[in-house]
């Protein structure tokens, strides 16, 4: 196997053959999750710092919980209550880690390319968590990982992603992937919130959702994200769900076997509601947990995968 990358900024940098290394990676480490000691030596000595500008459950816990099952000391900095406030930049902020030893930074930044130029500034490894509406490479490779898991495999599988797909930086890293896995991607939404030239990723852009989900074999529900929309653009979110939620109605549609995924925080009664949660096609609990089997498989890989216990 030959990951050899220190960083993980985009899933449009990565090769068929990466992805998938990452996900047989991420399938030997949730082995252990049936463990009553859920602690491998692989990260022993390393320290992983959780330096995130932006508001974050699922993402920020997995990582810190992925590190210290592979035994690597964790440092959260609230960055509310760092000295960005005091007018710090990045840059000086990755200076400062460098120095306190940090030998792998997780950032999420509201700034497109900010893990680009951390990583640039900084000896460690970086790896992107959310940058502004550019890419969320783990989210991608944890819904990979769940339909794999679910499907057996990935290639030839409509998927059909609904919703903000102009600020989701889930659906591009989505698309990244899912393309390089020979998968077949509709996007759906508002023509207010699909940016022009997808077509060029090799993506069908459609704004019917009642006429492509009896199609899809895993529907994406992406986030309403009420704080990067500046203007109006969606009349209401009423409006909103008539159009594109996913409806008690619109479960009607889909196939006995296709699966319901959503990156999470839901908004519940919006883009999703809690029949859909609850129905027995979601995999959305899962995929939490796979996140953390899939950050483990990352942590070890960017730092050299050294440890014949996690080798897939
Ligand atoms: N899916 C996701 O990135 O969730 P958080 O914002 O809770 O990390």
């Amino acid at each position: 196997m030959g990951f050899t990358r220190k960083h993980l900024i985009r899933m449009r940098d990565l090769s068929a053959a990466e992805i998938q290394e990452i996900l047989d990676t991420a399938a030997a480490c949730k082995d252990i999750f049936g463990r009553e000691v859920k602690k491998m030596p692989t990260l022993r000595g390393q320290v992983m710092v959780n330096l995130f500008y932006e508001p974050s459950t699922r993402t920020r816990t997995s990582f810190e919980l992925a590190a210290k099952w592979l035994s690597a000391d964790v440092v959260n900095i609230a960055v509310a209550s760092s000295s960005v406030v005091k007018g710090e930049s990045l840059t000086d902020t990755a200076k400062t880690l460098a120095a306190l030893g940090a030998d792998i930074v997780v950032i999420r930044h509201p700034s497109a390319g900010a893990p680009a130029l951390l990583a640039r500034s900084i000896e460690a490894a970086v790896i992107n968590a959310g940058d502004g509406m550019h890419e969320h490479p783990t989210q991608a490779l944890l819904d990979l990982f769940t339909i794999q898991e679910a499907k057996g495999s990935v290639a030839g599988l409509h998927v059909v992603i609904v919703g903000d797909i102009l600020h989701s930086r889930v659906a591009r890293s989505n698309i990244w992937g899912l393309r390089a896995f020979g998968a077949r991607v509709t996007v759906v939404g508002p023509p207010t919130l699909i940016p022009p030239g997808l077509e060029e990723l090799g993506v069908h852009v459609t704004y019917d959702i009642d006429k492509v989900l009896p199609e899809a074999d895993v529907v994406n529900i992406l986030r309403i994200q009420r704080e990067r929309q500046h203007t109006a653009l969606i009349p209401s979110l009423r409006e909103y769900t008539r159009c594109f939620g996913l409806t008690r109605e619109r479960l009607e549609l889909l196939k006995p076997d296709a699966l319901i995924l959503h990156p999470g925080p839901a908004n519940l009664g919006v883009e999703i509601v809690q029949d859909a949660v609850a129905d027995p096609r979601a995999r959305i609990h899962e995929q939490v947990t796979n996140g953390v089997a899939v950050r483990m498989a990352v942590l070890y890989l960017v730092t050299g995968g050294r440890d014949d216990a996690v080798a897939a």
